[in-house]
């Protein structure tokens, strides 16, 4: 593993995320149309927002789904009816809002949900909320439906839509990470994050098993299109042979002088991680670019794919998403909005929406090294 990758650092420090105005720099999507009608509705609405004390909230969960969503949704529901707000669930993300998928939610219907992997309002990726025309209609939705606030779970593609209908419309919106990827700046961890390391933890346990057995060589691709933090722990925790990461540059040359060196060593398996937005490739890619020169070697592909996304959410996630749900009630009583609730050196923490857009969190440099001493 090289370090080139390291460069990229950027030197923003995590203790100025409490400035929670910042949310301007993040919407170079907008074209100039969106902008002026925006403009014109802000001024309209802004006011009217600003009086309003927050009676009613909605709660949505947008991308991709991840364990310990279902424990976000019951925290905040039950945190918003412990301050006597009234709770609507949004079907399907952002596609629910746009079509008035509403749902009352009270504390019954979230009964039961704590251990449940997926997500009960459902979850999708909505192309109509890219325009500002199906941010209008969501607009007009919330405002016939009469809720005050947003809680928005979801990952950095759902924050970008959360901070542009914000700004847009006045409305206050908070966010609660919710990915498997652990990929959003300013927060230590994202809820689903720990249930899906430790799937992978056991999926890569069994496949050793058989590995061992056989004196094989896998590629085991798991999920992290532009991130490799499940990556980087899973390979330590299953004492992988090494770790690919888009973070860090592959070296295909230094991987199969690796696997040589581990031959002559008669290393009964050999466990390459890979994580699927590998510089390299995939997995079936790079076993194929390396395996004409390592012909000794009977080498086996296993992509873990959407396992990785479901089942019964650890209790870490269980705990981090109930103090989030929480918070996230709490930031939207003391008028916050535009920011996403993390989690930072065993605190809460407040992100505006426009550095989760801007920035990418870095994998943990310690970690890294633990990795490079540890593997082969
Ligand atoms: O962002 C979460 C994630 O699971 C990524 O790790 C993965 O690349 C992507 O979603 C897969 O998305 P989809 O379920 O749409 O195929």
């Amino acid at each position: 593993m090289t370090r080139d990758a390291h460069d990229a650092h950027d030197a923003h420090d995590v203790h100025d995320t409490h400035d929670t105005h910042d949310i301007h720099d993040a919407h170079d999507a907008h074209d100039a149309h969106d902008a002026h009608d925006a403009h014109d509705l802000l001024m309209k609405n802004s006011s009217i927002n600003k009086m309003k004390t927050i009676k009613r909230i909605g709660v949505l969960t947008s991308g991709g789904d991840a364990p310990g969503m279902n424990a976000a949704i019951r925290s905040v529901t039950r945190a918003a009816l412990f301050n006597q707000l009234e709770v609507v669930g949004i079907l399907r993300g952002y596609d629910g809002l746009i079509n008035g998928k509403f749902r009352n939610l009270k504390s019954r219907d979230v009964s039961g949900i704590i251990q449940t992997g997926g997500t009960i309002l459902k979850t999708a990726r909505s192309e109509e909320f890219r325009t500002f025309d199906g941010r209008k209609k969501a607009y007009d939705h919330l405002l016939k439906e009469n809720i005050d606030a947003l809680v928005v779970i979801g990952g950095d593609g759902s924050f970008k839509g959360a901070g542009i209908f914000s700004d847009e419309f006045d409305f206050p919106i908070v966010g609660l990470p919710g990915t498997i990827d652990n990929d959003l700046y300013g927060t230590d961890y994202t809820i689903g994050y720990d249930t899906a390391l430790n799937t992978v933890v056991q999926a890569v346990d069994k496949i050793r098993d058989t590995a061992s057995s056989h004196n094989r060589l896998f590629f085991v691709e798991v999920m992290g299109r532009d991130a490799g933090f499940i990556a980087l722990r899973s390979g330590i925790a299953t004492g992988a042979e090494a770790i690919l990461v888009p973070e860090v540059n592959t070296n295909l040359e230094q991987l199969r002088s690796y696997l040589e060196k581990g031959n002559k060593r008669k290393k009964s398996s050999n466990i390459i991680i890979v994580a699927e937005g590998d510089d390299a490739g995939g997995a079936y890619e790079i076993a194929k670019k390396v395996k004409d020169d390592l012909s000794h070697y009977e080498i086996r592909v296993t992509v873990l794919g959407h396992i990785q996304r479901g089942g019964s959410p650890s209790a870490f996630d269980r705990v981090m998403a109930s103090k989030l749900g929480v918070a996230a009630v709490d930031a939207l009583l003391e008028g916050k909005r535009s920011i996403m609730i993390g989690f930072m050196n065993r605190e809460v923490s407040h992100v505006p929406f426009s550095k989760t857009i801007k920035y990418h969190r870095h994998l943990d440099d310690s970690l890294l090294r633990v990795a490079d001493i540890l593997t082969i």
